[in-house]
């Protein structure tokens, strides 16, 4: 998952444009950046491995431009080193890619018959060589790229840059996100609306095999058969998009803080009239089951709502990591809904999970936050969380956005098949309607987790217990804590953790734990006192007014199952940011990592 971006015009420096637009990109990755421009009639590429501020400190300050690509990189094939760093140079052709381009190496044969050889470890490089064996042999770029889509089997997102036709970029995408922003004189072609948002917030979307001639005045969208096409232009709500930290420290912080507004935004408008607005949520008593696919904090979003819907309504819930979904009998059939959940609505596993459905005409229904992403397209029904741009790696306000639009979706399941009474939604609804007040004072209250932070943060393993519900909040507190503070943490159902991973407990071994289920609680109290027994320093979440001197344990205010996932969560949250302040690391780009994992 890689972040692209290209632009052309006829009376604008495009440099500063691109260095900007790849530090908008660089939440898809950031191991390694390039850029390449036309200069005295030559095309200039620059790389770097490291960040896009290494690459611009490479540059000439007082160069100007008027086309070029550029290319901020999460390595999938190959070091994350200059060589391997985008832009990819053979012969005439000049490209950037995001994606997989999975046939690769059969291709790579094929060319090194036809003399061609490569310095790179990469699939682009490959790529980059086909486009130019097919442009020599044609000498036509629409017989090339057609020759191209009907070669290459994977992802890609392609910017294209021609010796010869030096006024113009090309585009080719299949599956990896690309939009082509177009205002007065200049276009500009990303991965992400975000990085054109700044100078325009009129956008094409290319749909897969479709490709684009892009030029200062003028875009040709065609089809792979060479059809030109007369795409929608699209406009985008650009005050949505705030790509500013204001006056946070990271921008993970500041997507914590503004839960406070983004998880009622998400559901006002299914709860502002009560019962009534209920209503305009899809029926799904017409279904017999549910399936909830997810990666990562989607994933553990996917839980809560199985934990919900069987528990509540009695719906049976099957829920599958996408990269697993595809490789396993899932049951499905056209009484079976499968509700896919993700942020950014480009995570190829969950995408590919979807298209296996899709390619069964079975429905689907996705839970979405960025607006015309790529699943927002293929789902049957897409409903967004208004959660906003999240632009931490980590994700915070769209987990909670996502659960939140998921608990309501329970409960207008609920009122539909009458599992609940209107008297408890009403309930539920009130509360959702007060969720600021609820978790303000856990938002406020940072000297608590500070000073857990501070009793942690230089450990190298945290547990995660809890059950039922708190086992799949549980899950989401190691990995908040895991992929920011690189602290090994690992969530256990609370019952679990005698069954052998109660080795690994030592003395001052932090165990959090969570407890919000009165059916539940004393036993993992007792699940917390034998690890307690093991040398455990616990820390524990309660809505009830359990007391303990052996543990620390933090209040959290009561609410209904519809509302404490968020209420737990928040604190862990807090944890691991404040954790990974301590530590120093890269909160909001952490290593190895990208927002949107748009590989398989
Ligand atoms: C969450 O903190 C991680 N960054 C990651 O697990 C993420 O949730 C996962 O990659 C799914 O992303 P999506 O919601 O955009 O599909």
């Amino acid at each position: 998952m890689c972040g692209i971006v290209g632009a052309v015009s006829c009376d604008r420096n495009i440099l500063p444009i691109l260095i900007t637009g790849l530090k908008n990109l660089e939440y898809r990755g950031y191991d390694s950046a390039g850029i390449a421009y036309l200069k005295n009639n030559k095309i200039n590429i620059f790389k770097t491995s490291g960040k896009v501020s290494k690459l611009e400190n490479k540059l000439n300050k007082s160069d100007y431009s008027n086309i070029g690509i550029a290319h901020t990189r999460w390595a999938t094939h190959g070091k994350a080193n200059n060589v391997n760093a985008h832009p990819h140079r053979v012969n005439h052709v000049t490209i950037v890619h995001n994606g997989i381009i999975e046939n690769y190496e059969e291709i790579k044969e094929m060319l090194r018959e036809e003399n061609y050889s490569f310095k790179s470890s990469t699939d682009t490089e490959v790529a980059c060589a086909l486009l130019n064996y097919y442009l020599e042999k044609f000498n036509d770029i629409d017989k090339t790229i057609k020759a191209f889509i009907s070669k290459v089997i994977g992802s890609y997102a392609i910017l294209i840059f021609i010796d010869n036709d030096l006024d113009n970029l090309y585009v080719i995408k299949k599956e990896s996100p690309l939009v082509i922003g177009v205002s007065n004189n200049i276009n500009i072609i990303s991965s992400d609306i975000r990085a054109i948002l700044k100078y325009t917030n009129k956008y094409y979307i290319l749909d897969d095999f479709e490709y684009a001639k892009v030029s200062s005045n003028e875009v040709i969208i065609k089809n792979s058969n060479g059809d030109v096409l007369n795409k929608e232009l699209h406009t985008i709500n650009i005050k949505d998009n705030d790509n500013s930290k204001g006056h946070y420290k990271h921008f993970m912080l500041k997507e914590i803080m503004e839960q406070k507004d983004t998880i009622y935004k998400t559901i006002e408008s299914y709860i502002k009239d009560g019962i009534t607005s209920l209503k305009a949520l899809p029926d799904l008593t017409k279904y017999k089951d549910i399936t909830i696919v997810g990666c990562g904090t989607a994933y553990h979003a996917c839980l809560v709502a199985k934990y919900l819907f069987e528990e509540v309504t009695n719906m049976r819930c099957n829920v599958y990591l996408a990269s697993e979904f595809r490789y396993q009998n899932n049951f499905l059939s056209k009484d079976t809904l499968t509700i896919f959940i993700s942020q950014s609505g480009e995570t190829a596993d969950t995408i590919a999970a979807l298209k296996l459905v899709k390619s069964k005409n079975y429905p689907t229904l996705g839970i979405v936050n960025v607006e015309n992403s790529t699943m927002s397209y293929l789902v049957d029904t897409c409903l967004y969380t208004k959660a906003g741009c999240e632009i931490a790696v980590a994700s915070t306000k769209a987990y909670t956005a996502q659960v939140a639009l998921l608990s309501v979706l329970v409960l207008s399941h609920g009122l539909r098949n009458k599992s609940i009474s209107k008297e408890k939604v009403l309930k539920v609804i009130d509360e959702f309607n007060n969720i600021e007040k609820l978790i303000t004072p856990l938002l406020n209250n940072r000297k608590i987790w500070k000073s857990i932070a501070k009793n942690i943060y230089k450990e190298e393993d945290i547990f995660y217990i809890g059950r039922g519900l708190d086992y799949y909040l549980s899950m989401e507190g190691a990995l908040k804590l895991k992929e920011i503070s690189y602290i090994h943490s690992e969530a256990y159902a609370a019952g679990e953790l005698k069954h052998g991973t109660i080795s690994l407990i030592k003395k001052n071994t932090p165990v959090i734990s969570s407890a919000t289920n009165p059916n539940l609680n004393l036993k993992t109290i007792s699940n917390l006192k034998e690890v307690l027994a093991r040398g455990a320093i616990i820390y524990l979440l309660c809505d009830d007014n359990y007391k303990d001197d052996n543990f620390t344990i933090i209040n959290i205010p009561k609410a209904s199952l519809f509302i404490k996932p968020i209420l737990v969560i928040i604190p862990y949250q807090l944890i691991a940011y404040y954790t990974a302040n301590l530590k120093g690391t890269d909160i909001d780009k952490p290593k190895n990592l990208a927002k949107s994992v748009t590989v398989e």
